[in-house]
C-alpha cells in the first residue's frame, strides 16, 4: 500500500524494454544521435508546432532552467502557494536567476484564479524596487491533485502577458492533467498561451525522462548553454530517448495515466463514502483525505506508506495526509486501505 509518491513507483516494462532495445552498438553523444532526433520529432507531433525539446534529469531541473532562460534583473515569478518551485526546490529557482524572486499569488485548491494573479502584477509596476513581474509559472496537475481547465489556462496566460511576463507549465504530473480533461497536449499549453512546459514523464512510468518543452523561443534565451552549465546535459541523451520511445509508444504514457487516476478516484470514492472528508477535489492522482490519528496508526500498522499533509486541512481530532497513485498501484492496494480506514 504505496501512496507516498508516483516516483515511488518503478518504470513501466515498455519503458525498460525500451531501454534495452535502444542499447545496442555505439551512438553519438551529447544529444547528437539518431533517436534523441527522432523522440524530439515524436514530441513535434505530439504538441503540434516546431518546438525546440531539451531533456532534462531532473523536474527540478526543467523547472528553474525555463526561469533561467527568460531571466531579467529584479524580475519576480507569480507562482501558487503550493508550487513545487516555491516550496521544494531548495532555492534553485532563484540561484539560477541570478535572484529573481518568487512570489506566491492567492491560491485555492493549488490553483490561481486570473483575477488574483492580475492584482498582484498590479501590485508591482514597471520600475518598482521590489521587482518587475517576468514570468508565471502554473502547476499541471497542480500539487494539490486539481487542474486547471484550457481555458483557465489561457486567462491567466493573458493575464501574465498582457504585462509581457513568460507563461511556464510545470508538467511534472502532465499526463495525469491531460487524460482527465480529455483535450490535445497542444490545447492545454500552447494554444492557451504557455510558452514553454517542463514535460514530465519520471512519475508517470519513466526511470529519469523530463524535457524542456519550448512553444515561443523568442521568449528563452541561451536554454541550451543554460543547460550544459547546470549539468542536465547527458552524454548518452539515447538513453534518455529510449525512454521517451517507449513511453510514447502506442499511447502508453496516456494508459500510465489513466490507471493512476482511475486509482485516485477508486480511493476518493471508497474515503468518502466511509465518511471521511476530502480537502481538495480529486482529479488527477491525488487523494488528500482527513484521517483521525487512530486511522493513521492502524493503515501505518498494516504497511501503508503516506505522508500527513497538515498543510491541507486539520480539525481537532483529525489531519489531512496525501496519497498519491500511480500507474503501479494495484486496485487490491486501493481496497484494502479503505477497508482498513473504513475500521
Ligand atoms: C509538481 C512537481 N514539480 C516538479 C517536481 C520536481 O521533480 P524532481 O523531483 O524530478 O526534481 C515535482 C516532484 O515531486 C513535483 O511534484
Amino acid at each position: 500500500m504505496i501512496f507516498a509518491s508516483d516516483n515511488w513507483a518503478g518504470a513501466s516494462q515498455p519503458v525498460i524494454d525500451a531501454m534495452i532495445r535502444h542499447n545496442t552498438g555505439t551512438a553519438p553523444a551529447y544529444g547528437t544521435d539518431p533517436l534523441t532526433e527522432r523522440v524530439t520529432a515524436r514530441f513535434r507531433e505530439i504538441f503540434e508546432p516546431h518546438v525546440p525539446v531539451l531533456f532534462t534529469a531532473t523536474g527540478t531541473g526543467a523547472n528553474v532552467l525555463s526561469m533561467a532562460g527568460c531571466a531579467r534583473p529584479a524580475g519576480l515569478v507569480m507562482t501558487s502557494g503550493t508550487a513545487h518551485i516555491l516550496c521544494d526546490e531548495w532555492g534553485a529557482a532563484e540561484f539560477h536567476t541570478n535572484g529573481m524572486k518568487l512570489v506566491s499569488v492567492a491560491t485555492r485548491h493549488g490553483k490561481i484564479a486570473a483575477g488574483d494573479l492580475a492584482a498582484e502584477i498590479e501590485k508591482h509596476p514597471e520600475g518598482s524596487r521590489f521587482g518587475v513581474p517576468v514570468a508565471l509559472s502554473l502547476t499541471q496537475a497542480s500539487e494539490c491533485g486539481t487542474v486547471y481547465t484550457p481555458a483557465e489556462v489561457a486567462a491567466l496566460s493573458a493575464a501574465a502577458k498582457a504585462r509581457g511576463m513568460v507563461s511556464h507549465m510545470d508538467g511534472a504530473r502532465f499526463a495525469n492533467a491531460l487524460v482527465h480533461l480529455g483535450c490535445t497536449p497542444a490545447e492545454m499549453t500552447w494554444k492557451a498561451g504557455i510558452d514553454i512546459l517542463s514535460f514530465g514523464a519520471t512519475k508517470n512510468g519513466c526511470w529519469c525522462a523530463e524535457a524542456m518543452v519550448v512553444f515561443n523561443p523568442d521568449c528563452v534565451r541561451d536554454l541550451a548553454t543554460l543547460r550544459a552549465r547546470a549539468g542536465h546535459l547527458f552524454s548518452k541523451s539515447r538513453f534518455v530517448a529510449a525512454q521517451f520511445d517507449g513511453y510514447f509508444g502506442d499511447g502508453h504514457w496516456l494508459d500510465l495515466a489513466r490507471h493512476a487516476n482511475a486509482m485516485a478516484r477508486r480511493l476518493a470514492d471508497g474515503l468518502a463514502a466511509a465518511g471521511n472528508k476530502l480537502a481538495y477535489p480529486v482529479e488527477a492522482n491525488e487523494v488528500f483525505p482527513l484521517l483521525d490519528p487512530a486511522t493513521i496508526a492502524r493503515l501505518r500498522a498494516a504497511g501503508a506508506a503516506f505522508y500527513e499533509w497538515p498543510e491541507a486541512g486539520r480539525d481537532e481530532n483529525r489531519v489531512a495526509v496525501r496519497l498519491v497513485t500511480s500507474f503501479a498501484t494495484p486496485e487490491a492496494d486501493v481496497d484494502r486501505f479503505v477497508e482498513i480506514a473504513g475500521g
